[in-house]
């Protein structure tokens, strides 16, 4: 088999890669080890950036998302009992964030690309990329018990943390950089209207919450919890009486309680692996960074790189132009580490740090206090949140 481009993984960076080659005429082929009904409902993060929810709209995705996608104006940061909105269209010049969670987006896309006649091959075991460091580059895997081998120009490995592109680069090419946290988030997905409008990112002298949703019928509640926390800990109890305690700072708002449709924990750290490419293979998305939750990013962060490949890809087969590719990494990683701080800030910002001391603790509510209070760091704060422009190679 033979195709332009192969690419590594179903999420929202695969899938939308190949979707806008597709519209530049360039062939590709998707290969997902998990099943199609598995990565259709992985419940993960829910806020598109003003430019994903354009890029997505200009690029015939826009349906459901327009139906069904929740636009938001505004969030609120509780501190000490108090919540104040960050008008996030006031400060940003008009710009908003849409809530449509991650796997919708990935639905939508995986619909358009087999209406579109795209070759998606979900249960694809055993990837294996190959040759990328020369002229011919490759991709291997086992599809019902035989191996399979596809020719390609170049390898998009968007096959996200846990894939195989990144610790195929060869050994010694790249850089990791990383930092841990000492928490993780405790995730429920709650079968309840959302008792308010806007998200609320609540810092409490008990730790972190979250209020969020994803329809008018759904809530998505996340609280502050240890790293290596046992869900077996948390009983549906349990959890709702500490996020009444952590969300309901102000009188009169009480969060509404529903069944507890799904429960998980996810762990908290930063990642960049630095370059993103190593001759005819791109990383793009989870596989070459992780942020933490808490600025909201990491699929926005996949579209912004995935627009940026596709670009060079495009130059490339059109125009015969390979700087754009050679760019790809330094481009990307320009706006990765800006993402990077944003992510990193906020989550020092809101979360309770078991190594503060008292003086870190002041200066963590002096910053706070500053946050709310002052117009130019919320400015700063909505500019991130609503997405920093975007750049593309060579600007
Ligand atoms: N072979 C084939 N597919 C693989 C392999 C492999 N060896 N390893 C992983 N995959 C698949 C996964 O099953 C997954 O469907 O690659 C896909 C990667 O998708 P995501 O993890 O969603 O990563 P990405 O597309 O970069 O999107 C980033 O996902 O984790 C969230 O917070 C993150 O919102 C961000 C978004
Ligand atoms: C979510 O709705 O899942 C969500 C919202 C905001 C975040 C993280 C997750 O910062």
């Amino acid at each position: 088999m033979r195709t332009q481009v192969g690419i590594v993984g179903a999420g929202p960076a695969g899938l939308l890669l190949s979707h806008l080659l597709h519209r530049a005429g360039i062939a590709s082929v998707v290969l997902e080890r998990q099943n199609r009904e598995h990565v259709e409902h992985r419940i993960r993060a829910g806020v598109l950036e003003q430019g994903t929810a354009e890029l997505l709209r200009a690029t015939g995705l826009g349906q459901r998302l327009d139906r069904e996608g929740m636009v938001h104006r505004g969030i609120e940061i509780a501190v000490r009992a108090r919540r104040h909105r960050i008008d996030l269209a006031g400060l940003s010049g008009g710009k908003t964030v849409t809530v449509y969670g991650q796997h919708e987006v990935v639905k939508d896309l995986i619909d358009r690309r087999l209406a579109d006649g795209g070759d998606l091959r979900f249960e694809a075991e055993e990837v294996q990329p190959a040759g990328f460091l020369g002229e011919t580059p490759s991709l291997s895997w086992s599809e019902h018990g035989e191996r399979r081998e596809l020719r390609c120009d170049f390898i998009a490995g968007c096959d996200g943390f846990h894939g195989i592109c990144r610790p195929s680069l060869p050994a010694g090419h790249a850089t990791e950089l990383d930092r841990s946290y000492p928490f993780a988030w405790l995730g429920i997905l709650a079968e309840a209207p959302p008792a308010q409008e806007e998200l609320i990112y609540a810092h409490h002298p008990d730790g972190f919450a979250l209020f969020s949703m994803r329809s008018p019928q759904i809530t998505r509640l996340y609280l502050q919890c240890d790293p290596d926390e046992d869900l077996a800990n948390w009983p549906d109890r349990r959890i709702w009486d500490e996020l009444h305690k952590r969300l309901e700072s102000d009188g009169g708002w009480h969060l509404k309680e529903g069944p507890i449709l799904q429960k998980g924990i996810t762990a908290m750290r930063s990642f960049v692996c630095e370059p993103m490419q190593a001759g005819r293979l791109f990383l793009a998305g989870d596989a070459a960074h992780i942020v933490p939750p808490t600025g909201a990013k990491g699929m926005n962060l996949a579209v912004a790189d995935v627009r940026v490949l596709a670009a060079a890809l495009i130059a490339y087969y059109r125009e015969s132009r390979d700087d754009l590719l050679a760019a790809y990494s330094a481009t990307c990683l320009r706006r990765v580490w800006k993402v990077q701080r944003f992510s990193w800030w906020m989550t020092q910002l809101l979360h309770r740090f078991p190594e503060h001391d008292a003086f870190g603790r002041h200066l963590q509510q002096a910053e706070l206090d500053y946050v709310v209070h002052s117009e130019a760091a919320r400015r700063s704060l909505a500019e991130n949140y609503v997405g920093l422009p975007f750049e593309g190679a060579g600007e």
